[in-house]
């Protein structure tokens, strides 16, 4: 039974699809209240109705994570809606494109950090007193295993997920006393439009999965469920973590 989520109120960012949508939908099963948040209010609606035939409240606060003051708005009106926040998860972030290093604008330096990284110091400094006030909280960042080891032609999402790593250490220490855990989930290749490019043909697909023992895409469920786990009481003991989910492809050799 730790792993319910029953009266638990939970904001998810980038939920109109992929990865987040499935965390969205697994917390409603679980038992939360969820508010969803991104760009596409259309998507988010679909997703907000399938959160209700799941017999929960579903809140949506589109937002755009490069607009501060959107996404304090957004968490704002998370929080007043659900009545307070006990789970928040940075999910929102992506990369779309690879280049080497030394040819790289800068310009898309910036961005992949606003995207990934700075969207979530907004959320988590507009969420902090919320989760606080929970007595029992829990954020979940997303990085990746790109931050693991070198992300050659992908260095910009490589080191902004990395930071995310290092920003849940020192909120996981910042926030115990206050009864806010704080952990990372890591996914390898994982089944969604993020990945899309890699599944144009066979040959690239191939090449995408020979690092992977399990030979497999990831699905999105696969990543959801421990997102659950995270955010619930069978966790209660754990903070400033990194949980891998990659089929294998962080300790090939
Ligand atoms: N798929 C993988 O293999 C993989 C592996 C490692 C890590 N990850 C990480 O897992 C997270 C989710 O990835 P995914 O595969 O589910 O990606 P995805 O299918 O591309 O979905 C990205 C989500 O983020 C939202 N988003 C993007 N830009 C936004 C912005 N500026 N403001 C607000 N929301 C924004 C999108 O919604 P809108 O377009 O409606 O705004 C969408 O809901 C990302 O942080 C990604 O880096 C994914």
């Amino acid at each position: 039974m730790s792993f319910s989520l029953e009266g638990r109120r939970a904001l998810v960012t980038g939920a109109s699809r992929g990865i987040g949508r499935g965390i969205a939908l697994a917390f409603a099963e679980a038992g939360a209240d969820v508010a969803i948040s991104a760009r596409d209010e259309k998507k988010l609606n679909d997703v907000a109705q399938e959160i209700s035939a799941l017999g929960r409240k579903a809140v949506v606060v589109a937002a755009d994570v490069f607009d501060r003051d959107a996404v304090q708005a957004s968490v704002a009106s998370a929080a007043e809606v659900l009545g307070g926040l006990d789970i928040v998860v940075n999910n929102a972030g992506g990369n779309s494109f690879s280049v080497p290093l030394a040819d790289m604008r800068i310009s898309g330096w910036t961005k992949t950090f606003e995207l990934n990284v700075e969207s979530v110091v907004h959320v988590a400094q507009a969420a902090a007193p919320h989760l606080m006030a929970s007595g029992k909280a829990s954020m979940i960042n997303l990085s990746s295993v790109a931050s693991v080891g070198g992300a050659p032609f992908m260095s910009h999402y490589g080191a902004a997920k990395a930071a995310i790593s290092s920003l849940t250490k020192s909120l996981a220490i910042e926030w115990a006393s206050a009864g806010v855990r704080v952990n990372t989930l890591l996914p390898g290749w994982i089944e969604t439009d993020l990945t899309e490019f890699l599944r144009v043909d066979d040959d690239t697909e191939k090449m995408a999965l020979a690092r992977v023992p399990m030979q497999r895409w990831g699905r999105v469920h696969e990543i959801a469920e421990p997102a659950v786990f995270l955010a619930s009481d069978a966790s209660a003991f754990m903070t400033g973590q990194e949980l891998v989910i990659d089929g294998g492809l962080t300790v090939m050799p």
